[in-house]
């Protein structure tokens, strides 16, 4: 308790004075070890911060996934990895995305009438697209536009991310900077928030780690997963320090504590990649076991998921009403 409690409790039970988190995450997959340290861990650490609104993707899910059932498992999935990894449901409003999507699909209309195709085919993760895809469809193209939906409709202030995201964040700054000057000031400008010592969680091979890659370390892999996925990290044969694996293991350990292992180790890279994948088991264990609880009262989860939407639905049509008005479509 220190001096300031007093406007603590004035500014947390009035709400009105705390700025405004929104970030979501797509359910396309198992979530990895830099979905954690990029994101889900600044969520969790800002849960106190900010009035905060945390949300499954499910809507930008289906650009790359069009499996109903591997869809319905990775919303729940996910959904059990946020709980788990420490997001109080008391403190943040946990939702789905296709539970707002009548409003948030509006919006990102409404956005697609003012921003230009050109604009758009400078999007980085677009341009990746459509060097790797044969065809991309119109949602993948679209992307940033919903997402920029997303957060103006729920006035974020701050977008915690990892840096790939960072651009997206910026478009959704230039659409609000675009709506507000053509129909009148409607949307705040958001700010990204990255962490910098972990915008990009390198994977097995050291590029970024990504679903995309296949080069991951799974957020709730088994014991089993974990191992394999850790001995599966290149190794540069010669060095004294496998470079690879330290700057996986500097997201577990101190810089110091890690000096004096891989000195005492250099060039035995079993022994190094067998104590990372140590520490990563005793990192994950407790959240792991929290997971498995969560999931025995899968009604629960759900419901949790159902309230939040409620809530951000809510502020979404109460936003709505106000594009309405400005864009001249409130005529009753
Ligand atoms: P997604 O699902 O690809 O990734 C979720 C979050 O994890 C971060 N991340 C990483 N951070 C550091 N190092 C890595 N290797 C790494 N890999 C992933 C991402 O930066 C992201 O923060 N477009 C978003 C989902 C989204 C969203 C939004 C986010 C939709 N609407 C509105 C914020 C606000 C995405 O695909 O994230």
């Amino acid at each position: 308790m220190g001096k300031n409690d007093g406007l603590y409790i004035f500014c947390y039970n009035g709400r009105m004075n705390k700025k405004i988190l929104l970030s979501g995450i797509q359910p396309s997959g198992a979530l990895h070890i830099g979905n954690y340290f990029g994101a889900i861990r600044q969520f969790v650490a800002l849960q106190e911060k900010y009035e905060s609104y945390v949300f499954i993707a499910d809507l930008h899910a289906l650009t790359t996934t069009q499996d109903a059932g591997k869809l319905s498992q990775s919303i729940i999935d996910v959904t059990l990895d946020y709980l788990a990894c420490g997001l109080d449901p008391e403190k943040v409003c946990l939702f789905k995305q296709s539970d707002i999507g009548g409003a948030v699909g509006e919006l990102a209309w409404d956005f697609n009438c003012i921003t230009t195709m050109p604009y758009l085919e400078r999007a980085v993760a677009y341009k990746d697209a459509n060097q790797k895809a044969k065809e991309v469809n119109v949602g993948l193209f679209d992307y940033p536009v919903l997402m920029a939906a997303d957060i103006l409709i729920q006035d974020a202030d701050a977008v915690p991310v990892g840096a790939d995201q960072k651009q997206h964040v910026e478009i959704a700054r230039d659409i609000a900077q675009k709506f507000n000057n053509t129909f009148g000031n409607t949307f705040k400008l958001p700010e990204p928030l990255i962490m910098q010592d972990v915008a990009i969680v390198p994977g097995l091979d050291g590029r970024k780690m990504s679903k995309s890659y296949g080069n991951t370390i799974p957020l709730f892999g088994t014991d089993a997963e974990i191992e394999k996925a850790v001995a599966g990290i290149v190794t540069d044969s010669g060095a004294d320090i496998p470079q690879n694996v330290y700057a996986i293991h500097k997201l577990f350990k101190t810089e110091a504590e890690l000096t004096s292992l891989y000195d005492a180790n250099k060039g035995k890279y079993k022994i190094l990649k067998d104590a990372l994948a140590a520490d990563i088991k005793a990192f994950i264990g407790p959240m792991r076991e929290k997971r498995n609880a969560l999931a025995q009262d899968m009604e629960k989860v759900k419901s949790i998921l159902k309230a939040g939407g409620e809530k951000a639905r809510a502020r979404a049509e109460a936003k709505m009403s106000l594009v309405h008005e400005k864009v001249g479509m409130k005529i009753y």
